[in-house]
């Protein structure tokens, strides 16, 4: 109370200037102070899977939402909140945009990796849990995009045409949880539109949800380059419009003022971005920015190592797994991520990582006996493959910076970088303004094999590229536009080298950015050896018959699933699919290990042994892969989504991606598995599916009363038992079957669930609560949440469609609450 009357003082103090200035972004990252009071700017920063900074200086690579959302274990979730918020201050950020709680609703979902799940309950679980993490060290998170930004299709403009009880119960659900639960201490609206209304001057959502129902006190600010409008958007509820310098705001501002047309709407939203403020610490006294730093902790690895692990879901698997690598001599290692495996999806939640280890690599450390045969077998790239650290030996990688775009005078910084891939947003370095600058990129390339070799190189801007001195690529003179830089790039131009094997070539580009007004900058840059699709397959079948056992490491990558697009097949891109059949009939032990955020087709599953899903990872990709197949850790994650046979068998098939500017939700509340528990359609995995290396027992299912009435709680417990040869664990998953009516419900929801760790043969009792709020469905013509009378149904088990048991209880009496107040705690 003290504070609030604090800031209400300090939002007095200010004058209208500072206020306006208050209420939008100065830059792309940042919220400028009040320097005459001595209030601070205040950082933002991406997430989810790890906090980039300005993406100048490397960052931990954690693990993809999915591969979280897989792990089901909000204690867990709740510590990468904590590492993230370490993260956090060595970028200097005070505010994550994180958790993306967005629900996965179509198969296709360029941000499915984004997101924990399909289930509305599970995310809202990983939400609090992601949420308390980082503010229980004084870092915020905001959660995004509020709210059903769950296409990118349109992505910027699509109006979804949604019930309002489907959004209460699925789509709004998340956040409503994560606010009554965790306060977050921002709110991130989202691009599309909502019934018509852009998300982001939606009052509605904005005003009458937020504010009125939750009680939100928190900052709503508009995704990035989301505001539409001044006073509207203002009105609505709009804190803060994002990046700065503002489009809406600031003068604009200043006008609609004048004009009457906003008033107390800006002292309402200084004051909660003060507020905001306060909470950051950027009203005390200290530094304005922190130098962003690169440190590679060890127990932040030893972290993302374990929580991958642990999240890596076993698909199939016909015994060969877990690998004794002891008795293996000679193993091929084949696919597009054995070597350069994608520790992220693409878009804004792609982190720029510190080292990262390889499957290969990881797999010499544990089985330094064994000749690896190395085979990529299929080409997924885009774009011609960026050079990496491991690509170019110990000379490394150099960037020389200079501060005007003619290459003129000394150079700013000459820095060692990762990779040949470049993306700022703003500011370069302090010195150096991304709208105005050149660089210049030197390595020693030195190919193993002698040939035909493609180069290729785009920018925002221009660049070119020399071998020995001799200009071999021009991105320079005549850029086209092209895709790439969120369509703000050059499209890649290619070139033809004969390159010779053992040689040493000096490969330097040059790039070149003079566009005022522009703060995106960036060029990247690769080498590939040319090789048609059948040469990499027969490279690869020759290695998989030459072995005892082969690994194929295959999936999408940042440049299929990504941010900006959705996936436009379910198809395994390149020729990953006849690279699997091929090595699969040339040797029998044949294992795949895939990495995706999302479901894809796998019509050779019945022709290799097993099948381990490792999502995105993190940095420590190899390291966790190999703990998983080898059983060193138990790969212990559980499908946080429904597994499809075919793409047409999903709850969006029919209307997704939309038309006209619309995407109708006809399948209501029928996402996921409720829609095949639904429609009686098979998935090829279950909701909660994952085998592991263990079998379990559930008995004594005990509801403390078959009655419940109004108040009172319902106590449920069972005993599991570890009746499998291995320790390991489970997770106990608990839905809720619904009486009929006139209502229509879905067979079962999730309601509860809970991870157990038993040693071989021990059993653990397992007790869940719920009360009738878990009975609720939003009856929207009543505007209110109802659990009606009635028999419902208590169902246990492993996944969606393997229940171990069941019982019936009584509801005895119909509840209901208005629309905020089933989230009071
Ligand atoms: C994304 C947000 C992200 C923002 C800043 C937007 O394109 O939708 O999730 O936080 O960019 O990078």
């Amino acid at each position: 109370m003290e504070s609030r009357r604090d800031i209400d003082k300090l939002v007095e103090m200010l004058t209208i200037d500072e206020k306006v200035a208050l209420l939008a972004g100065d830059s792309m990252w940042t919220v400028p102070g009040v320097p005459r009071l001595g209030i601070r700017p205040l950082k933002v920063s991406d997430g989810p899977a790890g906090v980039r900074g300005s993406r100048i200086v490397p960052a931990a690579a954690f693990p993809a939402p999915v591969l979280l959302g897989a792990t089901w274990d909000p204690e867990l979730v709740k510590r990468v909140g904590h590492a993230l918020a370490e993260e956090a201050e060595t970028k200097g950020v005070h505010v994550v945009l994180a958790p993306t709680i967005n629900i996965q609703r179509t198969s296709l979902g360029g941000r499915n990796f984004e997101c924990f799940s399909e289930d509305p309950w599970l995310t809202a679980r990983l939400a609090v849990a992601y949420v308390r993490g980082l503010q229980e060290r004084g870092i915020g998170a905001c959660i995004k995009h509020y709210v059903a930004n769950d296409q990118e299709f349109e992505r910027m403009t699509i109006s979804v045409e949604v019930s309002e009880r489907t959004l209460r119960e699925v789509y709004l659900f998340p956040f409503a949880v994560a606010i009554a639960e965790a306060d977050p201490w921002c709110v991130m609206a989202a691009y599309n539109r909502l019934g018509g209304t852009y998300c982001s001057e939606h009052p509605w959502l904005l005003t009458t949800v937020l504010r009125e129902e939750l009680g939100y006190p928190g900052v709503v600010m508009s995704d990035w380059f989301a505001t539409h409008s001044t006073a509207q958007a203002l009105r609505a509820g709009l804190d803060l419009e994002m990046p700065g310098p503002p489009q809406w705001r600031g003068e604009k501002l200043r006008d609609a003022l004048q004009r009457g047309e906003v008033s107390e709407e800006v002292d309402r939203s200084a004051r909660r971005i003060l507020l905001l403020y306060e909470r950051a610490g950027r009203l005390d006294p200290g530094p304005n920015v922190v130098e962003e730093r690169a440190i590679d902790r060890p127990e932040h690895r030893a972290l993302i190592r374990e929580v991958a692990a642990s999240g890596m879901v076993l698909l199939r698997n016909d015994g060969i797994l877990p690998l004794d690598l002891t008795t293996y001599r000679r193993i091929a290692v084949i696919g597009p991520h054995a070597t350069r495996p994608a520790v992220g999806g693409g878009g804004s939640a792609f982190v720029r990582s510190h080292r990262v280890i390889s499957p290969v690599e990881a797999l010499r450390e544990v089985a330094p006996q064994c000749e690896f045969l190395i085979a990529e077998g299929a080409a997924i790239y885009k774009l011609i493959p960026q050079l990496e650290h491991s690509d170019v030996g110990v000379e490394g990688i150099t960037l020389v910076l200079y501060p005007n775009p003619e290459f003129a005078g000394e150079a700013v910084a000459t820095l060692p970088v990762p990779s040949t891939d470049f993306i700022w947003l703003g500011e370069v370095l302090p010195g150096v303004d991304a709208t105005n600058f050149a660089a210049r990129v030197r390595v020693l390339y030195r190919p193993t094999e002698s040939g035909l070799y493609v180069l290729g190189a785009s920018a925002v801007g221009q660049v070119r590229l020399f071998i020995d001195g001799e200009l071999v690529l021009d991105n320079w003179t005549a850029p086209q536009p092209g895709r790439t830089y969120f369509g703000f790039g050059s499209a890649e131009q290619r070139a033809e080298v004969a390159l010779e094997a053992g040689r040493t070539y000096e490969l330097v580009a040059e790039y070149r950015k003079a566009q005022p007004g522009m703060p995106l900058a960036g060029f990247r840059f690769g080498v590939v050896h040319a090789l048609t699709d059948a040469e990499r397959i027969a490279r690869a079948v020759r290695a998989a018959q030459e072995a005892e056992l082969a690994l194929v490491f295959a999936g999408l990558s940042p440049e299929w699933e990504s941010e900006g697009f959705d996936r436009d097949s379910f198809d395994l891109p390149g020729s990953q699919n006849s690279l699997i059949e091929a090595v699969a009939a040339a040797n029998p032990n044949t294992v795949v290990v895939l990495t995706a955020g999302s479901p894809v087709n796998l019509p050779w599953l019945d022709r290799v042994r097993a099948l381990l899903l490792a999502w995105y990872a993190g940095e420590e990709v190899g390291h966790s892969v190999v703990d998983a197949l080898t059983g060193v850790v138990e790969p212990a994650g559980r499908l946080p989504f429904t597994y499809p046979r075919r793409l047409e068998d999903t709850p969006a098939f029919l209307h997704y991606p939309g038309e006209f500017g619309r995407i109708a939700y006809c399948e209501g509340v029928f996402v996921g598995y409720r829609w095949y528990d639904a429609r009686g359609i098979e998935p090829l995995f279950p909701f909660g599916y994952g085998s592991g290396y263990t079998e379990f027992l559930y008995r004594d299912l005990v509801l403390d009363r078959s009655i419940l009435e109004p108040g009172e709680t319902l106590r449920i417990s069972c005993t599991v038992q570890n009746v499998g040869s291995r320790d390991g664990s489970e997770v106990v998953q608990l839905y809720i079957g619904f009486p009929g009516g006139s209502v229509r419900r879905p067979p079962k929801e999730l309601r509860r669930f809970q991870r157990v760790q038993l040693a071989v043969g021990e059993s653990r009792s397992v007790t869940f609560t719920i009360d009738s709020r878990d009975l609720a469905y939003f009856d929207e013509a009543a505007k209110l949440w109802v659990a009606p009378a009635g028999s419902y149904e208590v169902l246990v088990g492993s996944n969606a469609r393997d229940i171990h048991l069941r019982q019936r209880f009584e509801h005895i009496q119909e509840q209901q609450w208005k629309a905020g107040e089933r989230f009071l705690l």
